[in-house]
């Protein structure tokens, strides 16, 4: 278990609005410093409430890039896309201009395509690095203790050199496409955000557990040179409640 920072919050209003502004002032330092900032967005439900919010900020879009760290195997209008949760949640209310937006390009016939031109997409935004070194990875975290769409036992979780793959998920019988571990610990931040009861089991495993990471996948994501952050509702947090 890495050192790690934990804030926990009432709800999931309160983990989102303290996120928010956690992440406009990650982004403020980092354009300051570098003038670019990288990120590898979350899909799921978690972290929409953040684009909202986000969306309201003063931003400085044209030195943003965003790209997604997973995404489903579907067209970039359908009710399952991780870019089409984003785009209503963010770039459409904050006019996020489009050469700041980078989603993968999904081809649904054949997603070994799509996870070969991402990289290749990726390895063009990061340069010669051996993985990309994103300013932030945010990442959710599903009850079975999967991250971006590393699910237990599956082939993506041993992957040791590419950046993002194609991965069958034989729970949803249908493919994911997803950044793989190494290609997340690169992160120079990495924040998971988990809210809900229904998580805490799962939460356990990964803090506590025995080191299986095939079976707890968030257990693999551990900052090579970076810091790792939890923003999770009280709810969510397997540590023992203060009396
Ligand atoms: C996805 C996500 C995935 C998500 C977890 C948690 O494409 O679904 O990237 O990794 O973060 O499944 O999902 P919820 O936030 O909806 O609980």
């Amino acid at each position: 278990m890495s050192d790690r920072t934990i804030d926990t919050y009432s709800d999931l209003a309160a983990l989102s609005a303290a996120a928010r502004q956690a992440l406009i002032d990650l982004i403020t330092s980092t354009v300051a410093e570098r003038g670019v900032f990288r990120i590898a967005l979350a899909g799921g439900s978690t972290p929409k409430r953040l684009y909202e919010l986000l969306a309201t900020a003063e931003i400085p879009w044209a030195q943003l890039q965003l790209f997604w760290g997973d995404e489903r195997n579907v067209p970039p209008d359908h009710a399952e896309s991780n870019y089409r949760m984003v785009r209503e949640a963010l770039l459409d209310p904050a006019q996020v201009p489009a050469a700041s937006v980078c989603p993968p390009p999904i081809n649904v016939a054949s997603p070994e395509q799509t996870a070969l031109a991402y990289e290749s997409r990726l390895r063009e935004a990061f340069g010669d690095e051996p993985f990309p070194r994103w300013d932030l990875a945010l990442q959710g975290m599903g009850d079975d203790a999967h991250t971006a769409s590393l699910f237990p036992e599956t082939a993506a979780l041993e992957e040791t050199e590419r950046w993002f793959v194609a991965n069958w998920v034989p729970k949803f019988d249908a493919y994911r496409l997803t950044l793989t571990a190494p290609a997340i610990c690169s992160a120079r931040n990495i924040w998971f955000l988990v809210a809900g009861e229904k998580k805490r089991e799962a939460l356990r495993h990964v803090w506590e557990g025995p080191h299986n990471p095939s079976r707890y996948p968030s257990q693999s994501i551990e900052p090579r040179a970076g810091s790792l952050r939890w923003f999770l509702t009280e709810d969510a947090d397997p540590r023992p409640r203060p009396s």
